[in-house]
């Protein structure tokens, strides 16, 4: 599906967008990873100040890096360790203003400056997160976190994410 954004409006008004797009986007009758990347590139499209964003996939004690756009990452993080690994270990959203001053943030690409991180859980166990970087500092505030955590609710609701198969 083609979709067209202006990305002239406002952050609020094209997440509003996203959110209209989102609901015909996602299809739960086709593959859970044709969703889950065609998510990541609606946001990757939307939002300019977005340099990476994509999915990490528990197992275990590990995330795995999962479908993404941005620059080549880390393919895996232990549970309790960076950004994405603390969030998924206290199940609740971190946003980093400045990623300098995250102890242990893991710097998979250097020009990232800020971040965050949305937990995804399903059925009280972590499913993954959702790991979003910008290269200016202080890019997301509570405003892109109720509108992410809004998204996620979207996607958990029409894809039965627990059937991923990691390989
Ligand atoms: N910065 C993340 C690692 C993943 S990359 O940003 C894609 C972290 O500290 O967990």
């Amino acid at each position: 599906m083609q979709v067209a954004i202006d990305l002239n409006k406002s952050e609020v008004e094209i997440y509003e967008e996203c959110f209209v797009i989102l609901e015909h986007l996602i299809i739960s009758s086709d593959k859970i990873i044709s969703n889950l990347s065609n998510y990541i590139a609606l946001m990757k499209q939307a939002f300019s100040k977005i340099s990476w964003i994509g999915f990490y996939i528990r197992e275990n004690d590990k995330l795995f890096l999962g479908p993404f756009q941005g620059k080549t990452a880390c393919t895996e993080i232990l549970i309790g360790n960076g950004v994405c690994g603390t969030s998924a270990h206290i199940r609740e959203t971190i946003i980093v203003n400045n990623v300098n001053e995250f102890a242990g943030h893991i710097a998979c690409d250097s020009s990232s400056k800020s971040e965050i991180v949305i937990p995804i859980i399903i059925n009280e166990q972590v499913w993954g997160v959702l790991d979003i970087d910008s290269s200016a500092i202080g890019s997301f505030s509570t405003m892109d976190k109720n509108y992410l955590e809004k998204q996620i609710e979207l996607l958990t609701k029409k894809l039965n994410l627990d059937e991923f198969v990691l390989q």
